[in-house]
């Protein structure tokens, strides 16, 4: 049962941040909010601020003016852990994974589950393998072995893995920055629905993306940032694919744009197709789970 009351503190809010390196501004009084069950996209072409502004969210730098509050209180972290223990997750773009290790084992970095004591206290291979397969496949990823290395898994597969590790140790928030950037069509359809995935599991999804036609599917309210200045928010009812590119584009770069939209039509239909899908489960998912809530530390074998 969802008691927890989303439509009026956010979980997290920043009010006219700035940032300033040196003599560069890199953001200037940017306003943003993010609510529980909702994805707010961040949109901007290079250098427009994004990265930026999530390492101000999740405690790497400190504003230079405004305030950052998260869940209503003013944070002052001094690093991306304190974070993290308030429940900001950030999936940055090298993901922090390594590629020989298998699933479950970077499933389970830096938070080992062990079995024993003393000089007999090890990795409990059992138990990271239980838990991460059925942590994969309440997110709709089924895996044959989770000792398999997670260099072998592809783009978005390896997304999948750290969105589900984020849920898993309890996030409340979920920083993506560009997980589709790199990624082929089909692959980006498939990190869409996980993001989908996240979003019915009650968290809030920051998603930096500078490809409107990867936000605007799965987006509920889009902020677009431009030279470290806020275009401003846009809830998806106030805005249509076709303003939220122009506005990305500047008008300008419109020509190449048009070039490119036989393909991100494309990658909707695929997204879209797979969000269906992913609705489709959680109808079902939450049928089943309504009075079990999830718990962060599923300690507890059903
Ligand atoms: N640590 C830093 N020192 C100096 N300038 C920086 C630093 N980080 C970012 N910048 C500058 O801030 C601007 C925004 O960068 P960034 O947030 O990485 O943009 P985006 O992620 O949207 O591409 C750029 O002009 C960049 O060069
Ligand atoms: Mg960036």
């Amino acid at each position: 049962m969802n008691t927890t009351n989303t439509q009026t503190i956010p979980l997290i809010e920043v009010q006219n941040v700035s940032k300033i390196f040196g003599s560069v501004i890199a953001l200037k009084d940017i306003s943003m909010q993010v609510h529980a069950g909702e994805v707010m996209c961040l949109l901007g072409d290079n250098g427009a601020g994004k990265s930026t502004l999530i390492k101000i969210l999740s405690g790497v730098h400190r504003p230079s003016d405004g305030h950052y509050m998260v869940e209503g209180k003013e944070a002052r972290f001094s690093s991306p852990r304190d974070a993290l223990s308030a429940g900001i997750a950030t999936v940055f773009q090298d993901l922090a994974m390594i590629p020989l290790m298998g699933i479950s084992r970077n499933f389970f970095l830096g938070s080992e589950p062990t079995v024993g004591w003393g000089p007999f206290r090890r990795f409990d291979v059992n138990y990271a393998n239980r838990v991460t397969r059925e942590e994969l496949s309440r997110m709709g990823i089924q895996i044959r072995d989770t000792g398999q290395p997670v260099g072998t898994l592809s783009g978005g597969e390896r997304q999948s893995v750290a969105i589900a590790r984020a849920v898993y140790f309890g996030a409340k928030v979920l920083i993506l920055d560009e997980p589709t950037a790199a990624l082929g069509v089909k692959e980006a359809g498939i990190v869409l629905r996980y993001i989908a995935q996240a979003r019915a599991r009650g968290l809030g999804v920051i998603f930096i993306t500078h490809n409107p036609h990867h936000a605007f599917p799965i987006g509920d309210h889009f902020t677009l940032l431009n030279r470290g200045r806020s275009l401003g928010t846009f809830a998806k009812s106030e805005i249509s694919r076709e303003e939220l590119t122009s506005m990305m584009a500047g008008g300008e770069e419109l020509d190449t744009l048009s070039h490119e939209l036989a393909e991100f039509a494309r990658t909707d239909a695929i997204a879209g197709a797979a969000l269906a899908e992913a609705a489709r489960e959680f109808e079902e998912e939450a049928g089943i789970s309504h009075g079990t809530q999830h718990q962060a530390q599923a300690g507890q074998a059903e």
